[in-house]
């Protein structure tokens, strides 16, 4: 392997690595544990300045790519709240739940197929009574060493009352997964736009789930974001549209900037997949915590809107333009997490290595994902005309980018370190020679930390 001169890259252990990235987020302003003045509350993060802007980024990325560069997909953005006949009609009321089991001394309640998938057993497929029977014949305790209830179903929705009056006609829940909106509007989208077969919906937004252990920084939360796509297809054909949505799934990963040697494809066993799945692929990651699910790809039939159908009494079929021919249409899901997203990205970027002798903490994130593209500043902050200078060239890269910062604080040497540490690009600074003698400016690489002069209309 080459590496730039004077640099030697410095080899991390996991748990260290996660360490360090959640130290970073919090420090520099990009994840903030949410409600962190009152104590905290477990399973919601805040995201910071810098943050927000990275994942503003992730975000605006897929829209382009899966709706903007594409004319069979239509965007959408459905309300939170639904009507609960929505996840009644989804299934999500009756089969929506983790395995839950409690410590008998402390109460606590802990996820059942995480307990016995530390203690190193497999749960692939087992009924709550297998699991319980598991926990028994091999002695499985609570973190606490306690021991442990028998294991029960805990619905993951949350609920609440709309309006003034609260009985079971007011019951509505926070949304687990954003795909309802989606199918709810199918017949809206369809009535609209008479879109040819296939095509597809897509959503961004906020769902909720209240994870009985939320666990690993953003990777587990009970507030989160997807972003989901439902593909709808003719039935025949819903292999080759599985096969497109695969390819295209590498693609983004690409994008993120994620190694492909990173992503793995979990093919999800009969067991194990979701109610409404008759095929889905995890797409996993190499994460600090392990190899884990990034985002799913799922094949979900004709169930969802043959449900919607039986439910609300609405017809969904769809007629082939030109004929008579009607059917319900099934459904490829693509479906993807933001805060995994985020996760994995700041994972692949995480980098610590030695510079002629000194350590450096950098984030090697794809320059279209960087919240910060350019870092501009005087070399000296008491000299008015170089001060002036890179005030002009902050605001022309300004205009051009937006995510230009301006950074005067410290020497040189602690600019670039802390512009290395949230991910920017280039650091471009003004100096005597751009005055007197070239008018260029030097630019400086987050990767290479080389340096080189240039006009700045050319950056
Ligand atoms: N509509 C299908 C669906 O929601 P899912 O596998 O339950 O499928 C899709 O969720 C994606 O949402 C996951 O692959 C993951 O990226 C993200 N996700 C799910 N639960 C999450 C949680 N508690 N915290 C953060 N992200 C989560």
């Amino acid at each position: 392997m080459y590496y730039f001169r004077g640099i030697i890259p410095v080899v991390m252990d996991k748990k260290q690595q996660m360490e360090n990235i959640v130290g970073l987020a919090k420090r520099r302003g990009f994840i903030y544990p949410g409600s962190d003045i009152y104590g905290g509350l477990s399973g919601t993060w805040d995201f910071g300045p810098l943050g927000v802007q990275l994942k503003r980024n992730i975000m605006k990325l897929w829209w382009e790519m899966f709706v903007d560069q594409r004319d069979d997909m239509y965007g959408i953005d459905a309300a939170i709240l639904m009507n609960q006949k929505v996840w009644q009609a989804s299934g999500h009321v009756d089969t929506f739940t983790d395995p839950l089991v409690e410590d008998l001394e402390t109460k606590q309640r802990f996820r059942a197929d995480h307990l016995l998938k530390d203690a190193g057993h497999s749960v692939d497929g087992l009924s709550l009574e297998q699991m319980t029977q598991l926990i028994r014949d091999n002695d499985v305790k609570s973190p606490a060493g306690n021991d442990l209830s028998e294991v029960r179903t805990f619905n993951m929705m949350f609920k609440t009352t709309v309006g003034p009056v609260a009985d079971d006609t007011s019951i509505s829940y926070l949304r687990p997964e954003t795909a309802q909106g989606i199918f709810t509007n199918y017949k809206n989208v369809l009535d609209s736009f008479y879109p040819d077969l296939p095509f597809g919906l897509a959503q961004q937004g906020k769902a909720f789930r209240n994870e009985i252990s939320p666990r690993d920084f953003i990777f587990r939360s009970r507030e989160f974001e997807q972003m989901e796509i439902e593909y709808f297809v003719n039935p025949t054909a819903w292999e080759e549209s599985f096969e497109h949505w695969r390819q295209q799934v590498w693609k983004w990963t690409q994008a993120l900037g994620l190694p492909d040697d990173m992503v793995h494809e979990l093919e999800v066993p009969e067991n194990d997949r979701a109610h409404y799945s008759k095929r889905t692929i995890d797409f996993e990651f190499d994460f600090p915590i392990g190899r884990e699910e990034l985002l799913g790809l799922a094949y979900r039939t004709d169930f969802d809107l043959q449900n919607i159908q039986r439910v609300s009494g609405k017809n969904m079929d769809y007629t082939v333009k030109g004929t008579n021919e009607k059917f319900v249409p099934h459904v490829i899901e693509p479906s993807f997490g933001v805060e995994r997203a985020l996760m994995a990205v700041l994972t692949a970027a995480y980098t610590e290595d030695e510079v002629n002798g000194e350590t450096r903490t950098f984030l090697k994130l794809p320059e279209h994902l960087a919240p910060v593209r350019f870092a501009v500043s005087p070399l000296v902050r008491n000299k008015p005309e170089l001060v002036a200078k890179a005030r002009e060239v902050y605001a022309i890269l300004k205009k051009k980018y937006g995510a230009v910062m301006w950074d005067d604080n410290g020497n040189i040497g602690k600019r670039y370190r802390r512009q290395d540490e949230i991910g920017t690009p280039y650091c471009v600074v003004i100096d005597f020679d751009t005055l007197e003698t070239d008018g260029l400016v030097s630019i400086r690489s987050r990767d290479t930390t080389e340096q080189i002069r240039v006009d700045v209309n050319s950056l």
